[in-house]
């Protein structure tokens, strides 16, 4: 990207010759990759783009009020209540892949919905260079950039970002004055905490990793971490009052990186791991240990699963 400001310009015509008069959908995570996209489309063709949210319910804390805040302003803004629709089909799946293609399988019903619903013959894609060579690669199956167009029939696809890195894409957001939180956001997979519980997911597990997360983002902020993360990881004994208990391991991650595809494991205080530990024990009865994961990518990867 040469500079930002005619960047921003030349999508927007871009995006606007190609869509032309049609309609178009863009899926929304929430996320910096995503509302930039929906950002530059929307500049471009108005309410010709209908932003569709799925609230899959593995997503964070509060991120559908978030969704709703930053495009208070398009009226197309669909969000849809899919959380018990996933939460069923991802019943009695343990294997990482399986899993990442239920989820995937349920997204583009739910999309697919509203696409036609909307009569769209295009669609905007928030994919960033890093998701492409990934999912060429035999990495994981990135299911954003996999399973939409192939299912869906689309006239075009429009992805205005897929050449640019994931801090080149915050100087686009910026320059577009999303706000800081979507901006400076930390990356969040598609299939959200589906990735970040070890094993079949069920809602106790997701209320646990949900606030775990949430703890783990706002205590670690000044890091300025590439992203921070809670994993619910299995169970172990601990000791609750009087009692022996079989609760929680969560499991704290906190890494540097530029893009993703390399990582590093960051080194924090002990007074900081300690008052997450305390934060994260304390607000909830069913963890009973709290780790800290010091592994860099390679060998293990960001997420869980
Ligand atoms: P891993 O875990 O492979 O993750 O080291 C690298 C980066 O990609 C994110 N990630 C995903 N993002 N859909 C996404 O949009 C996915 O399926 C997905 N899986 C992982 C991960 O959060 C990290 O930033």
């Amino acid at each position: 990207m040469v500079d930002v400001d005619s960047f921003v310009a030349e999508k927007i015509t871009e995006i606007g010759d190609a869509i032309g008069d049609a309609n178009a959908v863009i899926a929304l995570s929430g996320g910096v990759d995503s509302s930039t996209a929906a950002a530059l489309a929307y500049e471009a063709v108005g309410d010709q783009l209908t932003p569709v949210y799925v609230d899959t319910g593995l997503m964070r804390k509060g991120e559908t009020e978030q969704v709703r805040e930053t495009f208070e302003y398009v009226d197309s803004l669909r969000i849809v209540d899919a959380r018990e629709r996933f939460l069923e089909k991802l019943s009695g799946v343990t294997d990482p892949e399986e899993k990442r293609h239920a989820i995937g399988e349920q997204f583009i019903r739910e999309f697919e919905t509203v696409a036609r619903d909307v009569g769209a013959e295009y669609l905007v894609q928030g994919t960033i260079y890093p998701d492409r060579i990934e999912s060429e690669g035999t990495i994981k199956s990135h299911h954003n950039v996999g399973g939409l167009p192939e299912r869906i029939d689309f006239e075009g696809i429009v992805e205005p970002m897929r050449d640019l890195y994931k801090d080149e894409v915050r100087e686009v957001a910026r320059e577009l004055d999303l706000e800081e939180v979507v901006s400076e956001r930390m990356p969040f997979p598609g299939p959200g905490l589906a990735v970040r519980i070890l094993g079949e997911v069920t809602e106790e597990k997701l209320v646990v990793a949900r606030e775990a997360n949430h703890v783990v983002e706002e205590e670690l902020v000044e890091y300025e971490p590439w992203q921070a993360l809670a994993a619910v990881i299995g169970k172990a004994t601990g000791v609750k009052g009087d009692n022996r208990v079989h609760g929680w391991v969560v499991a704290v991650r906190s890494v540097e990186s530029r893009d993703g595809m390399t990582a590093r494991a960051q080194e924090i205080d002990w007074e900081t791991l300690q008052r997450i530990q305390s934060r994260i024990t304390g607000e909830n009865e069913t963890v009973s240990r709290v780790v800290y994961d010091v592994t860099h990518k390679p060998p293990a990867t960001i997420e869980y699963e």
